[in-house]
């Protein structure tokens, strides 16, 4: 463990930064160790940022897009972690990305103490924009000689109680509970965890030897499931059965949402179509990390030896997951919606 230094931390309000800084403020409270946290937020007047300040972290109000704020934010850092996000989906939105990344690599190279920047990356697909930005941040960090490691997110187990989970049939209220929100066959394969054992994971890299993962690539991974599998693992936790009803593209056309949404969905199903590209994405290293899925988990447990399964993630979330709320039914109106004006469409 390090003494003494200070970790910058991006993102902490959102899912990733979030994880990691709750992991090193409660390591660093437990080990008692002298090291200064510090983020950069938007908004430093939210409960969340207030939360964190109470707990000693430093708040610096900032953004990617303001040098000023970067400078300031860097400051006698040795260690960072880095995650860029983009605001929209598809299309060339993964160009704002790499503008924020570029921003901060422009920052980042005037240091002269920085000893790690540990940055959640993506693989890059033909056609699976959600990874181009992240690899050209990547790739300018290799080339500006920066000392990275780059981490590689599963997709989060979270992703089943935020963004796709399983419905009641019946509006959402009564019936046996459906999961198709995601368009995108059961035999999709992909690296799967929780957004808080990432966390985990990710704190463990920068309280440990700056030489132990610097330029290495570590794919974070709980488990290597199809999603057929994850079903039956959520179905066994949950104590009752999922129905797989998966949207067809003509339906998710017909959602009376915002073009951007749809285009979001559009995005997922393309990306996901070619699935095997997806997995295999995961898997380009380049040398620099684990080459088999199955080794990235054993690297991944033996950094976070209590990493949770979907299974175990799904027993303690169980209220969260099966949670009737008016969310739901909203979404389970607007399907029942979509298909019927699928039909009409397809009838003409
Ligand atoms: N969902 C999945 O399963 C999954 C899996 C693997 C990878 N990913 C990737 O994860 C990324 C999203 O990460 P996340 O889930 O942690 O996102 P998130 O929860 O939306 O958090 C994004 C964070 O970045 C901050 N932020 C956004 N724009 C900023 C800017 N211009 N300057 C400074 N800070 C800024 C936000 O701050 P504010 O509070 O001010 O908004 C927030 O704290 C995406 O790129 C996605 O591709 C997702």
């Amino acid at each position: 463990m390090l003494n003494n230094e200070t970790i910058l931390v991006f993102g902490a309000t959102g899912n990733q930064g979030g994880a990691v800084i709750k992991t090193l403020i409660s390591e660093s409270e437990r080990e008692n160790k002298k090291i200064t946290l510090r983020i950069l937020v938007r908004n430093p007047d939210s409960d969340t940022v207030r939360a964190m300040q109470q707990k000693g972290v430093e708040v610096i109000k900032g953004s990617m897009e303001n040098p000023e704020s970067l400078q300031k934010a860097l400051v006698g850092v040795s260690r960072v972690f880095l995650n860029t996000t983009h605001d929209k989906y598809g299309g060339e939105s993964w160009i704002v990305e790499k503008e924020r990344g570029e921003a901060v690599i422009r920052e980042l190279i005037k240091m002269k103490h920085l000893k790690q920047v540990v940055y959640s990356t993506l693989p890059s697909i033909d056609g699976y924009s959600e990874g181009a930005g992240k690899s050209a941040v990547e790739e300018q960090m290799r080339k500006a000689n920066l000392p990275i490691t780059t981490v590689l997110s599963p997709f989060y187990f979270e992703n089943f109680i935020n963004v796709w989970p399983p419905i009641r049939r019946w509006l959402g209220v009564f019936g046996p509970l459906q999961w198709g929100w995601l368009p995108t066959g059961k035999e999709l394969r992909m690296p799967h965890g929780s957004v808080d054992d990432f966390g985990v994971v990710v704190a463990n890299i920068l309280l440990r030897p700056v030489n132990d993962y610097l330029n290495r690539q570590v794919t974070v991974v709980s488990e290597d499931l199809l999603l057929t599998q994850v079903l039956t693992e959520m179905e066994c936790a949950l104590g009752e059965p999922i129905q797989w009803k998966p949207m067809k593209r003509n339906v998710f056309r017909c959602l009376p949402l915002p073009k951007e949404a749809i285009a979001g969905l559009e995005f997922y199903a393309d990306a996901l179509d070619n699935h095997s590209e997806v997995e295999q994405g995961f898997l380009i290293s380049e040398g620099i990390g684990a080459e088999s899925l199955e080794s990235a988990m054993k690297e991944t447990r033996e950094i976070h030896p209590k990493i949770q399964s979907v299974s175990s993630w799904t027993s303690t979330n169980k209220k969260k997951i099966t949670k009737r709320s008016l969310k739901k039914t909203l979404v389970s109106a607007m399907m029942v919606w979509a298909r019927c004006k699928s039909l009409v469409v397809n009838a003409r």
